[in-house]
């Protein structure tokens, strides 16, 4: 692995010796189709597991290295490093990602279990959704089969959420999937039509939506083959490995760890929050979601939270500065307006968790691994762990 400090140099300028990442199979996955095993759990941004697997192998994690994620995303890193026989820590501010990370590493599914959880009869009343993206009987039938978890649980909605995430041991693992199963549904059945870009969404009017399916079906539909790839998947070990669904630039995360595997957010302006609006509209039953809180707090947000118009850190670096600055000067409209602090807030994210993510590694713990070119800055932020 690299053994000496990056500061002076761009990863860029290095020969390939020097660049053992080079060497590792590709980060990118080929986007599924629907009926392919783990379809469920694909995202554009998520690593590829070979990629995943490789780089922790590379970096020199063995059985018993703690692997820390703090941008878990669909959790491929905590499977690879669980695969590996070591402990992990995967945070993730989004509900829907902390819970396909947390579903991802399930191992006890009964997949009876979780169809009975799917198909009880819906309870008659229920108010409507304050997101009104479910038909009022698709609601209903979601807050039945989700108080009927934690009536049988005997938990609060809140209780259940956080014993689901925290669970190491596959305790509730039926219950992890039939809320995926729910979530994934919503996103078919949502009242929604999206526009060409994947956050514009309009609310269908009542003639639109009678080709919808109903969200029972589609969450059987969901909850069948998720529990078949669960149960046929290659058996892990995953004992200490969790799930926390927070802020990693504000919450305070106990541990020490010797690895960071992670892919870090990007500036691409969508908008994940809206992007998951069905998702959300189940997860909410159970998890504690402040819609406007989470999207201020997600990195790469498209909404300006502060405008901070103060002299740029010097330790960001020349180049993070050359572009903050290129973007400040640029004559269109909107760069001093609104692009200038959208970059700005990223950067101030991303070197907060550059921060965080120091103390956090032990002190001879080695590098990690991200896949996003902005960070190619934090090169320059004296950090001289870290390679991309
Ligand atoms: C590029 S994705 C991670 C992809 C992941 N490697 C995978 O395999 O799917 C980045 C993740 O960072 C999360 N995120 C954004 N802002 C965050 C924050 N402030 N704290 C923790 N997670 C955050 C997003 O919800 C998203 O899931």
């Amino acid at each position: 692995m690299l053994g000496r400090p990056l500061q002076a140099s761009f990863p860029g300028d290095l020969s390939l010796a020097e660049k053992p990442w080079m060497s590792l199979p590709s980060a990118k996955m080929r986007r599924p189709r629907r009926s392919d095993p783990f379809a469920w759990c694909y995202t554009y941004t998520g690593f590829s597991l070979a990629f995943a697997r490789a780089a922790l192998t590379q970096l020199g994690a063995q059985s018993g290295s703690t692997v820390l994620d703090p941008f878990a995303g669909s959790g491929t890193n905590l499977i690879a490093a669980a695969l590996a026989g070591c402990s992990a820590l995967g945070i993730d501010i989004s509900p829907f990602s902390a819970l396909l990370s947390r579903t991802r590493l399930a191992t006890a599914v009964n997949p009876k279990r979780v169809l009975d959880c799917l198909n009880v009869s819906t309870r008659a009343r229920h108010l409507p959704s304050d997101l009104q993206v479910l038909h009022s009987h698709d609601e209903a039938y979601a807050a039945t089969v989700l108080s009927k978890i934690c009536d049988s649980l005997e938990m609060k909605p809140h209780d259940f959420w956080a014993a689901l995430l925290a669970d190491d041991v596959g305790r509730y693992d039926n219950e992890a999937v039939v809320v995926l199963s729910l979530s994934l549904g919503a996103r078919d059945c949502a009242r929604l039509i999206r526009g060409s870009n994947p956050i514009w969404y309009r609310r269908m009017s009542g003639d639109q939506n009678s080709g919808l399916g109903d969200l029972r079906a589609a969450a059987v539909a969901w909850g069948t083959s998720i529990a078949r790839d669960l149960t046929v998947s290659e058996p892990i070990t995953r004992r200490g490995t969790r799930i926390v669904n927070a802020d990693f630039t504000s919450e305070r995360f106990k541990g020490a760890f010797d690895f960071c595997l992670t892919s870090p957010p990007y500036l691409n302006r969508l908008d994940y929050v809206v992007a998951h609006l069905p998702e959300l509209s189940i997860l909410k039953h159970v998890a504690p979601i402040n819609m406007e809180r989470l999207r201020s707090a997600m990195i790469g947000t498209t909404k300006i939270v502060s405008k901070d118009d103060t002299p740029i850190p010097a330790e960001w670096g020349p180049s993070c500065r050359l572009a903050l600055e290129r973007i400040w000067d640029h004559k269109a409209y909107a760069s001093r307006r609104y692009y200038y602090h959208t970059y700005r807030q990223y950067f101030t994210h991303l070197y907060t968790s550059l921060q965080r993510l120091t103390k956090m590694l032990r002190k001879r713990a080695p590098r990690y691994y991200c896949d996003s070119e902005l960070i190619l800055q934090r090169c320059e932020y004296g950090h001289s762990d870290y390679c991309i």
